[in-house]
């Protein structure tokens, strides 16, 4: 990427966040924080059986309730326009008919004066069901419908892919080492601090929504369409999100509640979701059941993979998880098959959670990868070496940029790989079985569309004004940086407004595409900011203010975009090499990770200080998918089982130790104008199966259903 002379000083440069302040000291402000006048409260009545249908409700208590406004059902709410094809996500329109396809589906909303009312008012409501036969259990239905399940695309991606002839493959080699087993993963809930919340408020025909949500331009043609409203007269504004990973990038019933009850009652509303709501409101992890096949001659190269993700969805949305998409582009290898298949399930719609796809996909293939390193008896990190791809494999196409191979080098220096000792079992700390385990992190690069105007006024002082959201992965801060660099200002003069549908379009902030997408579009508008100014003299920033004077403007602005073609003659990925060390008591099979090493290739860093706390976070999230994340459901009852944080478990402070993130850098040109690829959900990857191969090194027992419990270490 091009700077100026006098600039050059803001990327790479770890710059605390810009947002910091606001939020510790209260003044950020959140959806739910934002004041309204006359505003209403809305709770949300849930369906508390899995399938059937609403046969009565009565709402003649919570009507006579002290502060109720109204009670919306499916008997008395507004129709909704039907979302045909949403552009993502869940397709359930809430209130339009008697229907219950899963357990904490809205069945009504209670409207009053106070939040206290309005939950006391949703409690009185009572539904009457049919109850009608239904199925919450994957395993049960894999076993009784075995091979079957439905083949969606993924996002962009065919469902299955074939590369080569794996059968003829397996067939030829006498001398392959075969390895074929199944993993499974599990439920997983996202739990931002921040619930889900939106406050809705009407101005004659137009709609301001405050909302927590990673996409608010998604949001207004979501929210415009059911509505059947123009999406010009739709604003959606997102000043600060409490952490999304994913959550928040479709719209979920709760917001065309919310927009339609204000509409009906001519009063703003907010309608903040529970925690317990968080469990069936805005989607989840699914769980998967991978099977895989690798087979390798005796010198460790790939002769065939075969990865077959079969995964549950709902009746209410078509999320199929990717698990397997990593897989055709991670190894080189000749024969390459994978595929994936839904199953319907009668439970809410699955979405994408960090880190998805290849995050669930690795958890498996990685610790497949690690089972053929024991066959061999090879090091494992020596049999991702002997396999290393130096172009795709699924189409031949060469890597913008791929510095893996640095990545393991580094990471096996940093962590002492090569004092590793091959058997499990082998190596002790006093009463702990220690061991060590590795794998590759894979993430598609994604590139979106976007937009930013970039400004500048006499005082020097700069403005980038984009709709993109600020979920707590550090755009604020980031973004500034971009055109601090290029102007060759310092990034305290740069300020950014965001979260805003009125501002230029930029996409979601999900899969780990906002500083590649917005970022380029910032640094274009930059660009084009500066030679405008250079233009009219202003060459270097002191000049600036005399070339704004000779254009007689206060203010000069240009308009930025970035806008990739959909089809690349490159393949964009990043990547990382994660290598990690559990502990386990031999007496309580109680694994502990105690040392984590994670090396990355993500082209450019742009803000290494929130770079380094995107991937710590990341690895956090693989210890939790290792070690302690698992929503249960209760098939009786076909609901999750814990829908809290006391059931549900997530690593806290106690089970995070030192983690060791670095990156090997490159300048990424031919992925974007900035050079780099994006990082948040990578850090989330391979460290699954990194920690689970780690517990078998140290054990000498095998999980293949993560997270691995205690129980299953019992010998
Ligand atoms: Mo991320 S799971 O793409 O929000």
């Amino acid at each position: 990427m091009s700077t100026t002379e006098a600039g050059g000083r803001a990327i790479g440069r770890r710059v605390s966040r810009l947002d910091g302040p606001d939020k510790v000291t209260g003044k950020a402000r959140y959806a739910a924080d934002v004041p309204a006048e006359g505003v209403a409260h809305a709770v949300i009545v849930p369906a508390t059986i899995p399938h059937g249908r609403i046969v009565r409700v009565n709402a003649a208590a919570a009507l006579a309730s002290p502060g109720t406004v109204h009670v919306f059902t499916h008997e008395n709410a507004p129709r909704l326009a039907p979302l045909g094809g949403p552009p993502a996500g869940q397709s359930f329109l809430p209130l339009q008919d008697d229907r219950v396809l899963h357990e904490g589906q809205p069945v009504a909303v209670a409207v009053a004066d106070t939040l206290e009312h309005a939950m006391e008012a949703a409690r009185l409501v009572e539904v009457a069901y049919e109850r009608a036969p239904f199925e919450t259990d994957l395993e049960r239905q894999l076993d009784r419908r075995p091979g079957e399940g439905e083949a969606l695309p993924i996002f962009g991606w065919p469902c299955d892919s074939r590369v080569g002839d794996i059968d003829a493959a397996l067939a030829a080699g006498d001398d392959l080492v075969v390895v074929r087993q199944t993993y499974r993963t599990s439920d997983r809930h996202h739990n931002p601090m921040e619930p889900s919340a939106t406050l809705a408020i009407w101005d004659g025909d137009t709609l301001t929504l405050h909302d927590a949500v990673q996409g608010v331009m998604a949001a207004r043609a979501l929210v415009a369409h059911a509505l059947g409203l123009d999406p010009a007269k739709v604003r959606v504004r997102a000043d600060y999100v409490g952490g999304g990973f994913g959550c928040k990038g479709w719209v979920w019933p709760h917001q065309l509640l919310a927009a339609m009850a204000a509409r009906e009652l001519a009063r703003p509303v907010k309608l903040v979701l529970t925690r317990a709501q968080m469990y069936t409101s805005h989607g989840h992890q699914p769980a998967s059941r991978q099977t895989i096949t690798l087979a390798a001659a005796r010198d460790g190269r790939l002769a065939a993979i075969r990865h077959a993700s079969v995964g549950p969805g709902s009746f209410v949305g078509n999320h199929i998880e990717g698990a397997a998409i990593g897989t055709r582009s991670i190894y080189a290898c000749p024969n390459i098959e994978t595929s994936h298949r839904l199953l319907r399930l009668h439970r809410s719609e699955p979405t994408p959670m960090r880190a998805p796809l290849e995050g669930i996909g690795l958890a498996a293939l990685e610790v497949a990868m690690d089972e053929l390193a024991c066959e061999l008896g090879m090091d494992p990190l020596e049999l991702r070496l002997r396999n290393y791809a130096e172009v795709d494999p699924a189409d031949g196409k060469p890597f913008s940029s791929k510095k893996l191979r640095e990545c393991y080098v580094e990471g096996a220096r940093r962590f002492g790989w090569d004092r590793r000792t091959h058997a499990p079992r082998s190596m002790r700390d006093g009463n702990d079985l220690v061991g060590w385990g590795m794998a590759t992190a894979l993430f598609a690069a994604f590139r979106q569309r976007a937009k930013a105007r970039v400004g500048i006024g006499r005082d020097g002082r700069v403005l980038i004004e984009t709709s993109t959201q600020e979920i707590g992965t550090g755009a604020r801060t980031i973004l500034p940086q971009i055109a601090a660099e290029v102007l060759g200002v310092p990034v305290e003069h740069v300020a950014l407004a965001w979260g805003d549908t009125t501002l230029p379009e930029a996409p979601m902030s999900a899969g780990s595409a906002t500083t590649a997408s917005v970022g380029s579009a910032v640094h274009d508008g930059a660009v084009k900011l500066r030679e405008r100014l250079a233009a009219a003299g202003g060459t270097e920033p002191a000049r600036y203010a005399a070339a704004l004077e000779r254009l007689g403007a206060e203010r000069l602005a240009a308009e930025g975009v970035f806008d990739p073609p959909a089809e690349s003659p490159s393949s964009l990925f990043s990547f990382g090499a994660v290598f990690a060390e559990v502990k386990v008591d031999e007496d309580l099979s109680l694994p502990r990770v105690s040392r984590v090493v994670g090396v990355y290739n993500a082209g450019r860093i742009i803000n290494p200080k929130s770079a380094q706390s995107q991937m710590t976070g990341g690895v956090i999230w693989g210890i939790g998918q290792a070690l302690l994340e698992r929503s249960e459901t209760d098939h009786r009852l076909g609901r999750f089982l814990s829908k809290n944080l006391a059931g549900y478990l997530v690593p806290v402070n106690a089970d995070v130790p030192e983690i060791d993130v670095s990156f090997v850098e490159d300048d990424d040109t031919v992925a974007n104008p900035i050079g780099a690829r994006g990082i948040g959900e990578l850090g989330a990857i391979g460290i699954g199966a990194a920690i689970v191969n780690a517990v078998y090194h140290a054990t000498g027992v095998r999980v293949r259903d993560f997270p691995v419990r205690p129980e299953q270490l019992l010998t």
